[in-house]
């Protein structure tokens, strides 16, 4: 039965560090409080805010000079995984490095759990062509709809982990709707609700979730800066280097 554990910063650490942390990952979710200050995730929104109100949506593929971009995702029938979400990707490469070392910690934790030896390490150098990256991805669910199907991630040996940042606070950015697991054992579990601005989220990317839609009443406004919002610093393959893993997989036909 997975266990949810609510920890500070100096428990988790401590917990990291140690071998059993990975090897009951399948069975643990921890939600560390506090893990980053409300000042600093609020200046990582305004970067974001600030680069759609310059730049016109769009997308790109993962290879070298990728550009940083954002784009609306409003249940694009070829997703990996239906959304509806404002997405925001960054790439170290484009001069980003102040954000990546924000997030150091993080991809370190993700380096220290690679138990293989045929992967080039270098996350935060590689750029596509040499291996997997590095990326930092935001996520505005916006009230009115926002969500994603549910799935699963590709578990990776430099994706053992996924680290979700509570970029929003419940009840007030947004009321109903948002991050849940769904296993056999437990049914849904809502997880939101234990989260605040700042909190970071670990789990195995195997376990099955999604988002539940945000304020399904509400009309959609993607011009509205409220809802919920994630950061996610990540590390994959690209588009050039396949590392056999694979992509997320939609597992439930149902809503978002
Ligand atoms: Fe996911």
């Amino acid at each position: 039965m997975i266990k949810i554990h609510l920890v500070n910063k100096p428990e988790f650490n401590n917990l990291v560090n140690s071998a059993q942390f990975i090897k009951d990952i399948n069975e643990n979710i921890y939600i560390v409080k506090g893990y980053y200050s409300v000042r600093e995730i609020d200046k990582i929104k305004q970067i974001c805010l600030e680069f759609s109100n310059e730049i016109e949506p769009a997308w790109y593929p993962c290879v070298d000079d990728c550009p940083d971009y954002h784009r609306l995702h409003n249940n694009y029938p070829k997703a990996h995984v239906q959304s509806i979400q404002h997405a925001y990707y960054f790439h170290r490469w484009n001069g980003n490095h102040s954000l990546f070392n924000f997030f150091s910690n993080i991809f370190n934790m993700k380096s220290v759990l690679v138990d293989s030896n045929n992967i080039d390490m270098d996350f935060l150098n590689n750029i596509p062509s040499t291996g997997p990256i590095a990326r930092v991805l935001v996520h505005q669910y916006p009230r009115g709809g926002g969500g994603q199907k549910e799935h699963i991630d590709p578990v990776s040996p430099y994706a053992k982990i996924q680290t979700i940042i509570q970029a929003s606070v419940p009840n007030k950015d947004y009321r109903s709707g948002g991050l849940y697991i769904n296993t056999s054992e437990t049914g849904k579990v809502y997880l939101d609700g234990m989260t605040n601005k700042g909190d970071l989220i670990v789990m195995s990317p195997g376990i099955k979730h999604g988002v539940e839609a945000i304020d399904p009443e509400c009309e959609l406004d993607w011009s509205k800066d409220d809802g919920r919002w994630i950061i996610m610093p990540i590390i994959i393959d690209s588009d050039l280097k396949k590392d056999g893993y694979g992509k997320p997989i939609s597992v439930n036909v149902g809503t978002p």
